[in-house]
């Protein structure tokens, strides 16, 4: 028996007042439905269904890397015709697990439960007790307190209406009973519209039993309607996972300002003080400090570095026992060594930095191979770009450059070399020289400054 997870995502999501289709706004820099499919494949599903509809062209397009199944639903009739639309495609013999794809933080943990109760022929519904059910579709209970059916806000009376036990609208169940229920749904309420809601009365005319599950926080259940919604969800999922993160031993200066918008892995005592935001996949070594206001997008920094406040590091390797910034610009491609220092303004591009390399103020190294325990004095650039194309720098082992120097790629500067203050250098550098190209410096004796007249 295989699993088919059917995601719901046809809704038009007229409340965001935007061009993009709601399930494309983000939650940690995720689309909406790309958390769904993950969750979904959390699940190991057979197959994942998502049904799609307005905008959806612009849907398929962004998450076509997602391998799933894409249903369309030209119509929005209701979510018992969206349900529909992917059936066909369905065995008999398969459980389905209905999700949204405008709820994105609902967990494979408290989905499970459900699963097991549909292959155990029973039908599993996820409810919620809200003290303000105000919109939801009511959980209706017989004598027995066994589910009898859901009635929805709109066609709900005064006494349903206080019911507080209130449909998330996930649910799973065998999908030959499933097929024989839609079959049966007619538009016959206040919405005029095919309600998935209705098979639960069907189910239990047909003795099937109906069990309820419950989510372990409110999070989990909560949809999208408009950008505050998706804000307050912004913020449940950082604190979920700020939290995550601190249990596994990493020290958050302030939890309600950290921002995860990928994956971060960490070894024993990392700090990240406030306003630290991460992307794509970051890992931190043992004790990483990660100072203020900094941005890591896909890095991976070995144990011991520093990284003061202000940087912002991306595509970068950063080994062991490092000082970064504060302010410094880490641009893609770059490799640093151990023990490496680089200060403050200073920008590095598509660069190696051997061990025990400085670049500490007001420098940009871009293409460059620089060795070990070399020294780049202030106001460095490499001058890596003729207009054309891009050339690259080579600083060998021990070299000392002074400040103010510009080296012209194609460059070499050839080991334990010096290079004086204010050189253009446009020739290679010999090894164990000191190079400098300076104008002589002259004094004219007497001379006056002009004055006003
Ligand atoms: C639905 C439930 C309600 C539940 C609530 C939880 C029904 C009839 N009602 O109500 O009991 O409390 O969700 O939020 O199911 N969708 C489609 N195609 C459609 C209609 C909807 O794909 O034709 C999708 C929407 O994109 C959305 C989901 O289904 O993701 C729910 O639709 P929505 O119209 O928001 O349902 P509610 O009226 O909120
Ligand atoms: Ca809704």
């Amino acid at each position: 028996m295989s699993l088919s997870i059917v995601i719901l995502a046809a809704g038009q999501g007229t409340r965001m007042r935007s061009d993009l289709p709601k399930v494309l706004h983000t939650v940690a820099g995720q689309p909406l439905l790309a958390h769904v499919i993950a969750t979904a494949r959390g699940l190991e599903a057979g197959a994942i269904h998502v049904v799609y509809g307005h905008g959806g062209e612009q849907v398929r397009k962004t998450l076509t890397h997602l391998d799933v199944n894409w249903v369309l639903q030209a119509q929005q009739l209701g979510t018992g015709h969206a349900v529909a639309q992917a059936l066909p495609a369905i065995a008999d013999k398969d459980t389905v697990l209905v999700l949204y794809g405008d709820v994105p933080l609902t967990t494979a943990a408290t989905l499970t439960p459900l699963l097991a109760h549909a292959q155990h022929g029973a039908l599993g519904l996820l409810t919620a007790h809200l003290d303000n059910p105000q919109g939801y579709g009511r959980i209706v209970r017989d004598a027995q307190d066994a589910v009898a059916r859901i009635v929805e806000q709109k066609d709900a009376n005064e006494t349903e209406r206080r019911i507080t036990e209130v449909n998330t609208g996930m649910l799973a169940v065998n999908a030959a009973s499933l097929k024989r229920w839609i079959a049966q749904l007619d538009k016959c309420n206040a919405q005029g519209e095919f309600y998935l809601t209705d098979i639960i009365a069907l189910a239990a005319q047909d003795r099937v039993p109906i069990h309820t599950a419950q989510a372990s926080s409110i999070d989990e259940i909560l949809g999208v309607n408009d950008r505050v919604q998706l804000a307050d969800l912004e913020r449940r999922y950082q604190q979920r996972e700020a939290a995550r993160l601190m249990r596994d031993g990493v020290s958050l200066r302030d939890p309600l300002r950290f921002d995860l918008r990928g994956e971060l892995t960490v070894g024993r005592d990392v700090i990240i003080d406030i306003n630290v935001i991460i992307e794509g996949k970051v890992h931190l070594g043992d004790r990483v400090h990660i100072g203020p206001n900094t941005l890591l997008h896909e890095v991976d920094i070995a144990a011991d570095t520093q990284v003061f406040s202000h940087c912002v590091i991306e595509q970068a390797r950063i080994g062991a026992r490092c000082r970064i910034g504060p302010f410094a610009r880490i641009r893609p491609e770059t490799a640093l060594a151990d023990d490496v220092h680089i200060g403050n303004f200073v920008e590095i591009k598509k660069s190696q930095v051997a061990d025990g390399s400085k670049i500490n103020h007001l420098s940009y190294v871009g293409d460059s191979d620089v060795g070990r325990r070399v020294n780049i004095g202030a106001g460095t650039i490499t001058c890596n770009y003729d207009g054309a194309n891009k050339h690259r720098t080579v600083i060998e082992d021990d070299v000392f450059i002074g400040s103010d120097t510009q080296l012209i790629a194609p460059v070499t500067v050839g080991k334990g070399a010096t290079l004086g203050a204010g050189t253009t250098l446009t020739r290679d550098a010999p090894a164990g020289e000191l190079t400098l190209a300076r104008a002589g410096q002259k004094t004219i004796a007497g001379w006056k400054r002009p004055v006003k007249k």
